[in-house]
């Protein structure tokens, strides 16, 4: 599902980014990657959505090697990964309905399909009532749900989230968690980048700790190491 081999990032300094990256998580998997800041987490996500490119070293998503997926051939990779970051990222001029349909209608849905889906993901995220409200009009949880109801709608292989819970309170972060879990039970492959260590405790997921650019550590079962 997701194999990373020997994978080197380096931006252009002295030391890279990502040191020598190998990694396997399976179909299926919920996965924790924690570090401290700068450790190179969010340049692992860029890499898996090929917006970066490694300097060396392989990446396979769904059994497609990402040095192999042209640009043409960019957007059928992205239909298969769900993104979630810590700043939400709605448009900010569109309704709730909208937002989540919007990423439908990219993909060309028909509208009976899409009312469907998205009143669907709208009762997972429990936020029916709110369908009419703009994202100014709700709190940063709420944003959150729509946002993860927007990355999943087109039912994509793998779900991505950068810090998901980075701007949230521990009620509103044990929310999404749920969601997040949820969506893991239903078959997508859930990986979640986090800084918020009492979660990763209480989880007990697979837990990948990097530091400099490498893994230090991979455990089940939420053990992790984690130096400040
Ligand atoms: N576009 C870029 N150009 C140059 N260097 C970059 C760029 N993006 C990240 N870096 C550097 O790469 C390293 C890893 O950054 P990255 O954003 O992956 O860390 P992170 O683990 O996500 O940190 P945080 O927890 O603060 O989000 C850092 O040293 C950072 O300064
Ligand atoms: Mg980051």
């Amino acid at each position: 599902m997701i194999i990373l081999e020997d994978v080197v990032k380096n931006y252009g300094s002295d030391v890279p980014a990502l040191n020598g990256i190998n990694l396997h998580i399976q179909k299926g998997e919920f996965v924790f990657i924690v570090g401290k800041s700068g450790s190179g987490k969010s340049t692992l996500i860029k890499l898996l959505l090929k917006e970066l490119d490694p300097t060396s070293g392989e990446i396979f998503v769904n059994k497609k090697n990402l040095n192999k997926v042209t640009r043409k051939k960019l957007p059928f990779l992205r239909r298969d990964i769900g993104v979630v970051f810590q700043d939400f990222r709605l448009l900010p001029d569109r309704n709730v309905y909208d937002n989540i349909a919007f990423a439908m209608k990219v993909v060309e849905a028909p509208n009976r399909k899409i009312k469907s889906r998205v009143l669907a993901m709208l009762s997972m995220v429990g936020l029916l009532d709110k369908y009419k409200s703009f994202p100014n009009e709700l709190s940063g949880g709420e944003q959150q749900r729509v946002a993860i109801a927007r990355a999943l709608v087109n039912r994509p292989a793998i779900l991505l989230c950068d810090e998901p819970t980075g701007n949230l309170d521990p009620a509103n972060s044990n929310a999404i968690m749920k969601i997040l879990e949820q969506a893991n039970k239903q078959g997508t492959t859930v990986l979640v980048v986090t800084h918020n260590m009492d979660i990763v405790a209480q989880m007990k997921k697979r837990t990948i700790t990097m530091s400099d650019g490498k893994v230090i550590s991979d455990r089940e079962k939420g053990g992790y190491f984690y130096e400040d």
